[in-house]
């Protein structure tokens, strides 16, 4: 499938009644995201391309940290945002812009009929300071929290995955050919391979609430231990937009994880779901609160009901508020 197809996916019915509902004065046209968002990921990966050459050649260049030193931020993740949201503004003057940098958040009744882009310049800011090559940007863009595209590229494999409410999920190959994706079959814990998220930062946080924190710590541990014991396999790839995409696509079976931000899944999230996955919070809520930081994401509706029965999110948000606000 050629680039141009692609494009006629972007007219599909359902997406056009969505973007309608949103635009009530103009013309609808999802042409024109659909061809921003992909611009922006392209962009964004020349940077990051780059920006990782420049790393591997001077690999002790320091850089910023957020909260601790497994909490990181760089001067990269920064431009990056900032070449993004001066393009989607200058495009889309009236839209809303949710990016990890800019950190600010809005609310699900400012964002109502309203749509929002939500932007991770870098998911995998670790694996990027260490030039693990499993680093994207991830482009969702939402009518107030109702997800209708996504796009995440990582520009150091260079495949690009992405879908529209509706219209499927698909996956632009190195050699630049576009294939429909599927998650797998796996309806068992048995059988599936798992991703994972353990929230090291969490743990490596100063924080008066320790109680707090040793309670979260046993939660993962616990889980930790479910997979440990009936799973095929685990995997910490480190970057939730591409643990999505993975399952999505059939390279792993589920993921979940606690502690992530909307920009961290919001765009995976619709093209694991336009693949056949399935999500929940751990727990079985669904859809998954954008801003809950709580997900669990399957390749199939039986695999989600199994682990969200085996896994335990008890009191997550509790202590995770404890944790970040002491
Ligand atoms: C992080 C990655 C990581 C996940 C963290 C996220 P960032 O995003 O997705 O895999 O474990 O919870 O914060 O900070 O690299 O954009």
């Amino acid at each position: 499938m050629k680039y141009a197809r692609v494009l006629d996916l972007a007219e599909c019915d359902q997406t056009h009644l969505y973007l309608s509902k949103a635009i009530s004065n103009g013309e609808v046209e999802p042409r024109d995201i659909f061809k921003c968002a992909m611009t922006c990921a392209h962009e964004a990966g020349e940077m990051i391309r780059f920006a990782i050459k420049t790393r591997e050649e001077s690999p002790h260049k320091l850089h910023d940290t957020k909260s601790s030193d497994a909490d990181l931020v760089t001067e990269t993740d920064i431009a990056v945002e900032k070449a993004i949201r001066n393009r989607i503004c200058a495009t889309f003057p009236d839209h809303l812009f949710v990016g990890e940098e800019s950190n600010v958040s809005i609310s699900a009744t400012d964002r109502q009929n309203k749509v929002v882009w939500i932007v991770d310049p870098i998911d995998g800011t670790t694996n990027f300071v260490h030039t693990f090559p499993v680093v994207t940007v991830s482009i969702a863009v939402g009518l107030g929290d109702d997800l209708i595209l996504g796009v995440v590229y990582n520009p150091l494999t260079d495949e690009l995955w992405f879908a529209w409410k509706g219209c499927g999920a698909f996956m632009k190959k190195s050699d630049g050919s576009v294939i429909r994706i599927h998650s797998s079959a796996s309806k068992s814990i048995d059988t599936s391979i798992i991703s994972t998220g353990f929230g090291v930062p969490m743990f490596r946080r100063k924080t008066k609430a320790v109680k707090e924190q040793q309670e979260a710590l046993s939660l993962i541990e616990r889980n930790t231990r479910v997979l440990m014991t009936q799973s095929r396999d685990i995997r910490r790839i480190g970057g939730a937009a591409c643990d999505l995409c993975y399952v999505a696509m059939g390279r792993t079976d589920a993921y979940f994880e606690f502690g992530i931000k909307e920009w961290d899944i919001a765009a995976g999230l619709i093209i694991l779901l336009e693949a056949g996955g399935a999500a929940s919070t751990v727990g079985g809520v669904h859809p998954v609160p954008l801003r809950g930081r709580n997900v669990l994401a399957t390749s199939t509706e039986s695999l989600r009901a199994e682990l969200s029965t085996l896994l335990s999110d008890k009191d997550i948000n509790k202590l995770l508020d404890a944790i970040e606000n002491s």
